[in-house]
């Protein structure tokens, strides 16, 4: 079975922006769509998605966010490039890597790419009979990812209520996932209810379906979810664990972290003390971006002091490239990796970086973005890579649950287990 037609086509993401979408045509008339997502808090050593606002196709409607020149990239490079092959990602992905071979995938866009390297994807496993999860694991037992759930939301995916991204549940006591999907929901509903009574605005959702409430401290959000936690019947720490994501490159200015809602400013030695403090006094098991994208030397300096069976998990700071990756090894950095396909551009390089984190004893949490589409290939990515976690915004919104109901699909059908991470 081979290519028989590629269309590249503008879709909207969770936020109402444009982004790319692809739909491949095989020789037996099946078809394969695939959509990409998006970031809002983005790392500067990301892949470069390619958005008219920096060609002279700028379209007014979208605000210059329109992706019309990487849809042009695929209908006329990348299509006439494709057509006629089979669908083996390593051999295409290796062809789109010639035709843009920038480490950035700038010039066809990272998004371009990725939305054709993911359609080729879902054909291979197609032609192999297969879902996109047993394609990359065929035999044995699946391991269906430990859910790292948002619960508060900040930053810049919430009008930066809070200073920090994310407060986040890990349901690391359950013993399957629909079991920790149960408890995730409880929890949130929880949250929901008891920020509503305080006055809170709790049917207005953030752009990964996290509550937006507004918390004196940073501590007292901690404390407000430990209190959720508690209240549904279960034991923080025992059953459910509290991660969070700083996303402190958002507000670290090459010199000082500044936390604006908190009012305060730290230089880089006492945030160090100041994140040390915060994940001793409360049940986190994860610590996403505690220091800047290229503030190596504070997450070496917390590494040494960090207590042994905290997850301290890189995004900006890695953005899944496999060199960034590597100087975190050797330097100790950190001991988990966030792994988002579009900051890398293609599946199988992202396949890469996330085999040679495991390699190196590095814990792998596949995620979504914050603009994210109602595409599912995020779950069968993360089970057929054996990630030990997956993150993916809250449980509002069906670019959210796309997901979680994918997993429970893969849950309910595949010869299963549920990763024990932790
Ligand atoms: P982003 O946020 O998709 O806006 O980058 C997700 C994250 O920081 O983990
Ligand atoms: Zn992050």
């Amino acid at each position: 079975m081979s290519i028989k037609n590629l269309v590249g086509y503008q879709v909207l993401d969770s936020r109402g922006r444009p982004t790319v979408a692809v739909t491949l045509t095989m020789s037996d008339g099946s078809i394969h769509t695939a959509r990409v997502p998006s970031g809002a808090s983005t790392g500067a050593h990301e892949a470069k998605e390619l958005r008219d606002s920096d060609t002279s196709k700028s379209e007014k409607f979208y605000g210059g966010k329109s992706v019309y020149q990487a849809v042009e990239n695929i209908n006329s490079v990348i299509a006439p490039r494709l057509n006629g092959h089979r669908p083996i990602p390593l051999a295409t992905d290796g062809i789109l890597v010639e035709l843009d071979h920038t480490p950035d995938h700038h010039i066809l866009g990272a998004n371009a790419l990725l939305a054709v390297s993911l359609a080729v994807a879902k054909a291979a496993a197609h032609t192999a009979g297969l879902s996109l999860a047993r394609y990359f694991q065929p035999e044995g037992k699946l391991l269906i990812p430990m859910p790292m759930v948002n619960i508060l939301s900040g930053g810049a995916h919430a009008n930066r209520t809070m200073d920090i991204q994310d407060v986040l549940v890990l349901p690391n006591g359950a013993t399957s996932f629909a079991e920790a999907l149960s408890w995730i929901v409880a929890i949130r509903e929880l949250a929901a209810s008891k920020g509503a009574k305080s006055g809170a605005i709790t049917h207005l959702i953030a752009d990964e379906g996290g509550l937006g409430i507004a918390f004196p401290t940073i501590d007292n959000a901690l404390e407000f979810v430990t209190n959720c936690i508690t209240e549904v019947g279960l034991k923080p720490e025992q059953d459910v664990s509290i991660a969070i994501d700083v996303a402190s490159t958002q507000f670290f200015d090459g010199e000082k972290y500044k936390l604006a809602a908190l009012g305060k400013e730290f230089s880089r030695e006492e945030f160090v003390t100041f994140i040390s403090k915060m994940v001793s006094d409360h049940p986190i098991l994860s610590i996403e971006d505690p220091f800047a994208e290229d503030d190596w030397q504070s997450w070496s300096e917390f590494m040494a002091i960090a207590p042994k069976k905290l997850q301290v998990l890189g995004d900006d700071l890695f953005t899944t490239n496999l060199g960034r990756l590597q100087r975190g090894i050797d330097e100790s950095s950190a001991n988990a990796i966030l792994i988002k396909a579009n900051q890398n551009g293609l599946v199988t390089s992202t396949q890469k970086v996330l085999t040679t984190a495991q390699a190196n004893n590095f814990k792998t949490v596949v995620s979504a973005r914050s603009g994210e589409t109602e595409d599912s290939w995020l779950a069968d990515l993360a089970t057929g890579w054996r990630a030990s976690q997956i993150k993916v915004g809250s449980t509002h919104g069906a670019d959210r649950t796309a997901k979680w109901n994918r997993l429970l699909e893969l849950e309910a059908t595949e010869n299963c287990e549920f990763a024990k991470p932790f």
